[in-house]
């Protein structure tokens, strides 16, 4: 069984300085986050530490996981071009250290979310949005909301994540559609 220290020279050693040092921020706000909304803290430390650990595969590397763990083709597609690191690290996760579902679905999902998504995947989902290295057009607000109502601190930043690629001539995998939607519904009613 790993610990979070293996765990940590294992995802240091598969990622850059510069994707391991937010993968460790994201780790720090999901136990931040986890203390607040009083969640699985270990749970939550260990998807944030984790979730970006194939961000860095190359085209062939996706290629060849896929074909290795059976895995969609569409992931390969240009529209999953943003979420596929999400789908191989949630292999991975649960085939190196033995992570359980909830861990394996949040990580899988971190990029978009997805519709009736439990506590520990918002959380994951908002560390890797809000951790302190991060400064983008909207963040201080989605800070300031995620310590306060963390649903309507992911329809706020999907929103903002909408928005921004719209500006960029680019659209959310619809997935993201598919969470706003949810979590709209769950606060509306
Ligand atoms: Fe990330």
């Amino acid at each position: 069984m790993w610990n979070i220290e293996e765990i940590k020279k294992d995802v240091k050693n598969n990622l850059s300085d510069y994707r391991y040092n937010h993968s460790l921020r994201v780790m720090e706000e999901a136990e931040r986050l986890a203390k607040h909304y009083k969640a699985d803290i270990e749970k939550c430390m260990l998807c944030g530490l984790t979730h970006d650990m194939c961000k860095e595969f190359t085209d062939k590397e996706n290629e060849e996981f896929i074909k290795k763990y059976n895995l969609p083709k569409e992931l390969l597609n240009p529209e999953n071009k943003n979420i596929i690191h999400g789908y191989t690290a949630s292999i991975l996760v649960k085939e190196k250290y033995n992570f359980t579902e909830d861990m394996v679905l949040a990580i899988r999902y971190h990029t978009t979310g997805y519709p009736n998504m439990d506590l520990l995947a918002k959380i994951v989902y908002l560390a890797d949005k809000i951790e302190k290295g991060k400064d983008y057009p909207g963040i201080e607000e989605e800070r300031l909301l995620a310590y306060q109502n963390i649903d309507k601190a992911i329809i706020l930043c999907l929103n903002n994540q909408i928005k921004h690629l719209k500006e960029k001539h680019k659209v959310i995998n619809k997935m993201g559609y598919e969470t706003l939607k949810s979590l709209e519904d769950a606060t509306t009613n």
